[in-house]
């Protein structure tokens, strides 16, 4: 059974998608959840599914991003898991960090990479004019959003569209990809899978 760990920053929707469905035949279970902010609601979701959770509260370490990671690898090592999964953690992590969980550490990004890694991924797509929008899971390594892919699940942009709509129709999606990406993985199947919206 392959231990499975989470780091989360904000409500924590894919990480309770994540959660449920490692049950049954599944191969992995969810270990441990964490965040950087002791705040963030996916904490208490993930309490509730029965998962160990830990916070390391970036503000505190002040921009010093070696020793807040020190501080967020403790708990994370100590659970020792076999994947680590990022679902809307929004720190950027160190080469050094991401050393530690090489080929390990799965992340999801609500665009169609390569195109728009980092922030506002919605209103750039609109902005773009693009016919399709959606979510990429990919292995983490450590230049940002530009891991191997493992899955994409894309979403027709509608006329109208803002990025909190947009928003709202790709993180439907998020929650059928990231869940079978996990589990593809999780038996050794690092083969993309694409999903397009039923
Ligand atoms: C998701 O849309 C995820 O793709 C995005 O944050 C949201 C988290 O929602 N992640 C990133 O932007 C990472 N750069 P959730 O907390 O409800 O899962």
């Amino acid at each position: 059974m392959k231990r499975v760990a989470i780091l989360i920053s904000g409500g924590g929707s894919n990480m309770v998608k994540l959660v449920e469905s490692m049950t049954g035949d599944h191969p992995a279970r969810a270990v441990l959840v964490g965040s950087n902010d002791p705040a963030a609601a996916g904490l208490a979701r993930a309490g509730a599914l029965g998962v160990p959770t830990f916070a390391i509260d970036h503000r505190i370490y002040k921009g010093d991003r070696a020793a807040f990671e020190a501080a967020l690898i403790e708990p994370l090592l100590a659970a020792q898991p076999d994947i680590l999964c990022l679902a809307g953690f929004m720190r950027i992590l160190t080469p050094d960090f991401v050393s530690r969980f090489q080929g390990r550490m799965l992340n999801i990004h609500p665009s169609l990479l390569p195109k728009y890694p980092g922030l506002h991924t919605h209103q750039r797509a609109i902005d773009a004019g693009d016919a399709e929008a959606g979510a990429t899971v990919h292995l983490v390594t450590p230049e940002l959003d530009a891991g191997p892919l493992l899955g994409q699940a894309r979403v027709p942009v509608l006329p109208g569209d803002t990025s909190d709509s947009l928003a709202a129709r790709v993180l439907v999606q998020e929650h059928r990809l990231y869940p079978q990406v996990l589990r593809r993985f999780a038996q050794g199947d690092l083969t993309p899978l694409h999903l397009s919206a039923a």
